[in-house]
């Protein structure tokens, strides 16, 4: 039984990030301004932080995604994900997203929560569909333009 999920994927492949991938990461982000900037050396600083989990979604041996995010104790946070604007919608970043929360359910968090700009409406509809819900605004949090953040959240269910 393929699901349009499966036929869209087929090629393609979600595994752990590696600070090798430190550049493609980087070059993702130059490639998304929805999303938070990090040059190649900060990718590579985060990847060595306590907590961290991060995931790559590979086609044909390339970099096409990837999601970072931290566990603090029984809460994770979403620090980071993008998809080259060409691998979009194929479902890559739900594939992602849903890897990061079997894997924090499985190291024992309880609630997982992201910012989001508030202007992204793809990025929070993304997120909604996933079982996201606004919990909160941050003014000013974000920086290049200056804007609020949504603070969104899931909680994880045993
Ligand atoms: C947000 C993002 C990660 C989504 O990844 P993606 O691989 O394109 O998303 P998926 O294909 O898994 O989409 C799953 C669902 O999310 C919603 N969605 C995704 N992109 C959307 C868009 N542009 N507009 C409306 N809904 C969207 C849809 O409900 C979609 O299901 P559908 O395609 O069956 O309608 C990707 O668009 C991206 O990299 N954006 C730039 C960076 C960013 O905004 N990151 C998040 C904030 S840090």
């Amino acid at each position: 039984m393929a699901t349009e999920l499966g036929r869209e994927r087929a090629k393609s492949a979600i595994r752990t990030l590696r600070a090798e991938d430190a550049g493609a990461v980087a070059e993702i982000l130059r490639r998304s301004p929805e999303a938070v900037f990090w040059p190649e050396a900060s990718v590579k600083e985060v990847l060595e932080w306590q907590g961290i989990l991060g995931i790559a979604s590979e086609a044909d041996g390339k970099l096409v995604g990837f999601l970072i995010g931290r566990q603090t104790s029984e809460e994770a946070e979403i620090l980071n994900l993008a998809l080259a604007p060409e691998s979009r919608r194929k479902g890559e970043g739900g594939a992602l997203l849903q890897a990061a929360v079997e894997e924090f359910r499985t190291r024992g968090v309880n609630r997982v929560f992201l910012e989001v700009r508030e202007s992204n409406v793809p990025g929070i509809t993304f997120y909604a569909r996933h079982k996201f819900s606004k919990t909160g605004r941050r003014e000013g949090y974000y920086r290049d333009p200056s804007e609020a953040a949504l603070v969104m959240e899931h909680k994880l269910v045993r």
